[in-house]
């Protein structure tokens, strides 16, 4: 999977725009726009946040071979359609879900400090 991190980045990203857009349909058709923070960050913690990581990580191999670009994945992947959920049900009026959006919130944030260490710490001119 290492070789082709960027590439499997751009993928998902591409699936989210598909959600992102669904989703922005669904809200202008239905006139209610209560879910537009799910719709703004499935677009850009999904789309423009994975695309722009697979294009760098395309651009540079060498740190997408790290380990720190490994983690950054799962954490990243793992955390965001958990996050979207949850808070997707906080809007919903589920005020119970807040401390699960919580922890998939820093989970995410934590993806983005392990790319800004290994963009720190590997990325070379
Ligand atoms: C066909 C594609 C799209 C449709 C139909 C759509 C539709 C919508 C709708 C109905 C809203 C709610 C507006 C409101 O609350 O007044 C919205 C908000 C938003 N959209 Fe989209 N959208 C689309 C694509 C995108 C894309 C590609 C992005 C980002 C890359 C994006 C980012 C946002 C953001 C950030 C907001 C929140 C704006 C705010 O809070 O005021 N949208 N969109
Ligand atoms: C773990 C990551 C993130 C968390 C926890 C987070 C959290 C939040 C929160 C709490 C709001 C206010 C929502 C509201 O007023 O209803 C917000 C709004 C917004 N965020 Fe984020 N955000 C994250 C990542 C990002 C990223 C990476 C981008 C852009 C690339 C972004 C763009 C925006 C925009 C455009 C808005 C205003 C649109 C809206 O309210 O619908 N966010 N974010």
């Amino acid at each position: 999977m290492q070789g082709n991190i960027g590439i499997i980045w751009i993928k998902i990203a591409a699936v989210y725009i598909v959600l992102g857009i669904g989703l922005g349909i669904y809200m202008g058709v239905n006139e209610n726009f209560a879910l537009h923070p799910v719709h703004a960050h499935v677009n850009l913690l999904g789309w423009v946040s994975m695309a722009l990581i697979g294009l760098i990580y395309q651009q540079f191999p060498l740190i997408a071979q790290s380990g720190l670009s490994r983690a950054q994945f799962w954490l990243h992947q793992l955390g965001l359609p958990v996050q979207m959920l949850m808070l997707t049900l906080l809007i919903q009026g589920n005020t119970a879900v807040g401390p699960v959006l919580g922890i998939a919130d820093i989970v995410v944030g934590a993806a983005f400090l392990l790319f800004l260490v290994n963009v720190f710490r590997n990325l070379k001119a």
